[in-house]
């Protein structure tokens, strides 16, 4: 597929983004204005906020009709440029790895207050974790917290790590790891990638699993059908059976009075909250996204298990 961008220069920043706009558009690609100014900072070796008067000088060069048919194609963004924002960080993104999504951030924020809540050295299991964003988050605004981290998929696993080195080597953002913080990255299937001997022990326990039914394959957009990994979207046929694992597991894993934090399908936040009621657990909710969706699903271990009170 080839993009209309010829002729490959224009003299300032500003219409090269406009250039490349156009042509984003008109392949029907979703905020073409935005992607268009991400690609010509990114092979410009600019800020994406350039002044648009400023001259685009690399801009102009045939590096960026690649990035731009790539577009077209309708390759992510995120893994044209290698990186994305999430939170304070700046994140690795690699081909098969699931990009990690804005809504997220709030799944992440939620898991921050609750460890941040539970005392000097929160201990946090992540499953799923993807790129590491969750975990990278914690680990850069919690101090003193210790994350252990896992996924099923090696490509994950080999990504996440990369982004834990380069939160550690400050490299990964405006931010360094959190004072005492550390990240481990296992491979393992969800709960399986921990330490059995945190088992009872976690003061949270926090993942975005996949939570989608098959069904919905034939509704994503180009992006996710052809760049996520269907593992990484799909729970089931049913598309909530890993949701229902972890809601099962959590009180085995929680300390008392730990906390419960899954991204969840908004179509099944009802389901979610019953069964976690079902499993024992107290002060279950639904907190929103940005969005105003049903986002994430809070639940906690009660602090005193009814048996022992009596
Ligand atoms: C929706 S992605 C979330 C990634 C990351 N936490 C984020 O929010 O960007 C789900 C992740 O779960 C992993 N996964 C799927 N099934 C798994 C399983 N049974 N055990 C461990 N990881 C699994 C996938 O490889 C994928 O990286």
């Amino acid at each position: 597929m080839s993009a209309t961008l010829d002729p490959p220069c224009a003299p300032t920043v500003g219409e090269q983004r406009d250039r490349v706009a156009a042509a984003l558009a008109a392949a029907g690609v979703p905020s073409p204005e935005t992607d268009a100014r991400w690609l010509v900072a990114h092979v410009a070796g600019v800020d994406p906020w350039q002044r648009p008067d400023a001259p685009a000088g690399e801009a102009c060069g045939r590096a960026l009709r690649p990035l731009v048919e790539r577009r077209v194609a309708r390759e992510p963004l995120q893994l044209i440029l290698g990186h994305t924002a999430f939170r304070l960080l700046d994140l690795v993104c690699r081909a098969g790895v699931f990009v990690p999504r804005p809504e997220t951030e709030t799944v992440a924020g939620l898991a921050i207050d609750a460890a941040r809540a539970a005392g000097a050295r929160p201990v946090v299991g992540e499953p799923c974790t993807g790129t590491g964003a969750i975990a990278c988050s914690l680990a850069a605004e919690v101090p003193g917290v210790r994350v252990v981290a896992g996924d099923v998929d090696t490509r994950a696993v080999a990504t996440a790590r990369v982004n834990v080195r380069r939160l550690t080597e400050g490299r990964a953002g405006v931010v360094g790891p959190a004072p005492g913080a550390t990240v481990e990255v296992r491979a393992g299937e969800l709960l399986g990638a921990l330490p059995a001997a945190l088992t009872g022990h976690l003061d949270v326990l926090v993942a975005n699993p996949p939570y989608l039914p098959d069904a919905d394959r034939t509704t994503w957009a180009p992006e996710v059908a052809d760049h996520d990994p269907v593992r990484a979207l799909v729970g089931g046929p049913d598309g909530h059976e890993v949701v229902a694992e972890l809601v099962s597991a959590a009180t085995h894993w929680l300390r008392p009075g730990g906390t419960l934090v899954l991204e969840i399908d908004a179509r099944r936040a009802a389901t979610a909250v019953e069964q976690a009621r079902r499993a024992g657990l107290v002060d279950v909710g639904v907190e929103h996204d940005l969005t105003g969706a049903a986002r994430a699903l809070l639940a906690r271990r009660p602090a005193v298990e009814i048996e022992e009170a009596r």
